[in-house]
């Protein structure tokens, strides 16, 4: 089964980016002058995805609105002149079919994938979070899938973390099949470092088989006393095979501060137009 669709949950609070996020949806908070969230959304075009689903809450429509024509901007560009700009603007819009649902309570990432069933359907699907960032030239979500099309099954993306960091993930249980390649036997959502069962945790990336609606549909709140997508993916586990692909990758979590400010620096030295000055700055910094 070729698989086309991502969904890309956006309808958290992201209370940690108070009280930037207070009016401005905080996957449109830029890394340079490009919103977070486009980088997903290229990702999952540069993989093959056609078609992209937002899930969406209040207050972030302008998320949508991003992905969509700007007649009037366009036009007092072309007035000026500014052509390659209304052509990087068109390029965004071109990108992709975007569709959005809308999550009314943010009740959790598991009810959040829950509210795109209608739009996704009976076919397997990415989830793609906009808080990892993940820089390699084959992309993340094209590793996933590459994964997927051999073996049908559901694949997650995995990373080696820190024992004192396992607290903020969800992490697997699972044995190394084949090199980068395990079979998830168990998966636990932030567990304390003492009870973690690994140190693999699962990022923002997976492709999930279409069964994982009905399960997430039944499942009752866990931690935070949100519905958990690793909740669901702990009973899919028991239902069928689920793979973890360690990916390759540099990977950003901007949803943390300090992950936000490691992404801007990276993305700047990656930057022909910024890199030197990015240096040089750095370096009166910190002598
Ligand atoms: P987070 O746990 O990072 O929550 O969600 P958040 O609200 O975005 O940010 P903080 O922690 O309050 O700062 C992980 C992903 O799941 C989405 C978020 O938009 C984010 O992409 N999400 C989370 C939803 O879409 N709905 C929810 O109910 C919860």
């Amino acid at each position: 089964m070729k698989l086309k669709k991502a969904v890309i949950p956006v309808a958290g609070l992201g209370t940690r980016f108070l009280p930037a996020t207070k009016a401005v949806p905080k996957e449109l908070l830029p890394i340079i002058d490009i919103p977070s969230i486009q980088y997903v959304v290229q990702e999952a075009v540069d993989s093959g995805i056609q078609e992209i689903i937002f899930v969406t809450g209040r207050g972030k429509d302008a998320i949508e609105d991003h992905f969509d024509e700007a007649p009037e901007l366009e036009q007092i560009l072309a007035e000026r002149g500014q052509t390659e700009t209304v052509e990087m603007l068109r390029r965004i819009v071109a990108m992709t079919e975007v569709v959005s649902v809308r999550q009314k309570k943010p009740l959790g990432l598991g009810h959040a994938v829950l509210c795109a069933r209608d739009l996704v359907g009976n076919e397997p699907f990415a989830v793609m979070l906009a808080d990892d960032l993940i820089d390699n030239d084959v992309p993340c979500i094209r590793q996933l899938l590459e994964i997927f099309e051999e073996k049908q099954e559901s694949v997650v993306a995995l990373m080696e973390v820190p024992q004192e960091d396992v607290h903020r993930y969800g992490v697997i249980k699972g044995s190394e099949v084949k090199k980068r390649l395990y079979q998830v036997e168990a998966t636990v959502e932030k567990p304390q470092a003492s009870q973690a069962p690994s140190r693999m945790a699962i990022i923002g990336r997976y492709i999930l088989r279409p069964e994982v609606f009905a399960i997430l549909e039944k499942l009752p709140a866990g931690k935070g006393g949100e519905i958990q997508l690793t909740d669901g993916l702990a009973q899919l586990v028991r239902e069928r095979k689920v793979f973890g692909c360690e990916f390759e990758g540099d990977r950003y979590d901007i949803g943390d501060k300090f992950g936000f400010v490691r992404a801007t620096v990276a993305y700047a030295l990656k930057r022909p137009d910024l890199k030197d000055r990015v240096i040089d700055y750095l370096k009166s910094t910190i002598q």
